[in-house]
């Protein structure tokens, strides 16, 4: 055997000796013994070179000493990766007194959290949830409503359009339409969703929100209903406590029409800076659907009569969780949504 071969040995048998699992620092260093140690394989190999002609010996020692550095750093190598243990290094790599990796938990943004409890509080009596186009035309949003041309809540100053006929909602009332074009009396059903406004930013106002809507169509509904189940929500919400009241209002889609106002939550109805002193705080708006648009989905408004509401989200949960600005909710500041966990 030449030492070229004797030196491929070696070598293939160091590459056995370290293949597989990972070592501990007590097998590195037991094989660095058997082919680097004084009585090692490599050392062997430097003790036969005595048995060479002269002339080949400098050239073997330059290969023996390839050899030997070679495997010394690979040994070093192994030795730095080796545990201490003299287990294996996957057991000893666990240490199971170390506190665990913490992982951030998100939270259900207040939004969210509002419309989830209101959904419960109207699902618990019989209505559904559904869901209408954000960007509609100017009939679902305004005609069909009985929102004439000459109405302010048209004026560009308000309303996003995208072209002459379309417009980002302002209202989630146009789902009204929608839900009654498609389906056939009784239906109950509330409409969560953003609306678009085109004002100024402020504490109080944003150019997105939420609203909800509801609607209940069936035979012989009365306003009677209407305030049972109005109340009946503002309680479940707010607590059992607080008071509601109905004044008279105007919307061009219901007739009658009023606007409920709720005990002011802060003050308990003594008046305060939120509620200007009154002792109440207006929340929502609703009223005996106007006949004029159940002839528009074409429903005979002889047999059928209904009540629809509206109420903004941001104001129901600024109220509910004394929330002083409505930029809070969409400018995506975690010390402030950390607060809803
Ligand atoms: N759409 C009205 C608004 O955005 C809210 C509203 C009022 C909805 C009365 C209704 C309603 O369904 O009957 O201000």
């Amino acid at each position: 055997m030449t030492l070229q071969d004797k030196i491929n040995n070696i070598k293939s048998q160091f590459a056995d000796a370290v293949k597989g699992l990972s070592l501990t620092k007590k097998e590195v260093s037991d094989i660095k013994n058997q082919f680097l140690g004084r009585k090692g394989s490599v050392a062997q190999l430097f003790n036969e070179m005595k048995n060479l002609p002269p002339e080949d010996r400098s050239q073997a020692g330059k290969e023996l000493n390839i050899l030997k550095s070679e495997l010394s750093t690979k040994i070093d190598n192994l030795l730095h990766a080796a545990a201490d243990d003299s287990t294996s290094s996957l057991e000893s790599s666990i240490d199971p007194t170390l506190p665990g990796d913490f992982i951030p938990v998100g939270s259900i943004h207040p939004i969210e959290k509002t419309i989830q409890e209101i959904k419960n509080i109207f699902g618990a009596i019989g209505f559904n949830s559904v869901y209408g186009p954000e960007i509609d035309d100017d009939y679902h949003n305004f005609e069909a409503l009985n929102i004439p041309h000459y109405h302010p809540a048209r004026d560009m100053q308000d309303t996003f359009y995208i072209t002459d006929d379309v417009v980002l909602r302002t209202h989630t009332s146009n789902t009204q339409i929608h839900v009654m074009e498609e389906q056939q009396p009784p239906l109950r059903v509330i409409v969560p969703g953003r609306v678009y406004r085109n004002e100024a930013i402020s504490v109080r106002s944003y150019c997105l929100f939420h609203q909800i809507e509801g609607l209940y169509v069936s035979k012989n509904v009365t306003f009677a209903e209407m305030k049972g189940t109005l109340e009946y929500f503002v309680k479940s919400f707010f607590g059992q406590n607080v008071k509601t009241r109905f004044r008279p209002s105007y919307f061009p889609f219901t007739e009658p029409s009023a606007e409920v106002d709720v005990s002011c939550i802060f003050c308990k109805g003594s008046g305060c800076k939120t509620c200007k002193q009154t002792g109440w705080l207006e929340i929502l708006g609703c009223g005996m659907v106007d006949p004029d648009v159940f002839l528009k989905v074409g429903y005979d408004s002889e047999k059928w009569s209904g009540y629809a509401f509206g109420l903004g989200i941001e104001r129901m949960t600024m109220l509910k969780y004394g929330i002083d600005d409505i930029r809070l909710f969409f400018n995506g500041d975690v010390r402030f949504l950390r607060q809803f966990r």
